[in-house]
């Protein structure tokens, strides 16, 4: 029997990001899932976060926060930064990540990310045992070889980091291309789609048998 809280982990599978902070001269880092895209024109996005965490009150009184966006080699330092409270102990420095300054806010963001988003917060609004944190996106950054114009899943150390629930994680594994195929009526084009994914499966199938053949030969 799935409990209707565990709907949630349904939603599960977006990239995990390291929401950092710092008011007065406190830093903070939490690992978020609850995150939301809200508007294009302006840019905004959204983090649910529980009203007991540390960071919580930290990004409403900074009124600012910055998402870094870890890869797999982050994956044990990201499930620590959710186990552990920065109320108990300075998580960031202990976990002897370096940082570097953001260019807009003062939150630290962490090395060996794959992206950043730095933002100023808009709106706070309170949901239930959550408060919904309305960033406005100042600044994004990405490495080259994670990100063009979405995620490009190529290299493995290069792909996000997605969590599933309790203590497991996962990474996408491939990034598919879809083709947009309708008849004059705006049906989809599903018949031929097939048809011609068949004859391109035949036809790189015959490619490899000749290069193997070509191999052979040589
Ligand atoms: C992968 C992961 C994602 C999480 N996502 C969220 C989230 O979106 N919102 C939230 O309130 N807590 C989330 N948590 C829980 C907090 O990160 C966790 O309670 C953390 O220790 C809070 O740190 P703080 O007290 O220093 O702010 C998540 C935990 C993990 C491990």
């Amino acid at each position: 029997m799935i409990e209707p809280h565990d709907a949630l982990r349904l939603l599960n599978g977006g990239p995990v990001a390291l929401l950092t902070t710092r008011f007065r001269n406190e830093t903070n880092v939490m690992p978020v899932i609850w995150t939301v895209s809200l508007s294009r024109r302006p840019p905004l996005i959204g983090v649910a976060m529980n009203q007991s965490r540390h960071t919580h009150d930290m990004v409403r009184f900074a009124e600012e926060f910055a998402l870094n966006f870890p890869g797999r080699d982050l994956l044990n330092h990201t499930h620590y930064f959710g186990a552990v409270s920065g109320a108990d102990v300075g998580k960031l420095e202990l976990a002897k990540l370096p940082t570097f300054k953001a260019s807009k806010i003062s939150a630290p963001l962490i090395e060996h990310c794959l992206a950043y988003v730095e933002c100023s917060l808009q709106e706070a609004l309170r949901l239930g045992d959550h408060t919904l944190f309305v960033g406005r996106v100042l600044v994004v950054q990405a490495e080259e070889e994670a990100f063009d114009e979405t995620w490009r899943l190529e290299e493995r150390e290069y792909r996000p980091l997605h969590y599933l629930g309790v203590d497991r994680y996962a990474v996408l594994g491939e990034r598919l291309q879809a083709e947009l195929r309708t008849t004059e009526e705006g049906a989809i084009e599903l018949a031929e789609a097939v048809e011609e994914r068949e004859r391109r499966e035949e036809e790189e199938a015959r490619e490899a048998e000749r290069r193997k053949r070509e191999g052979e030969e040589a």
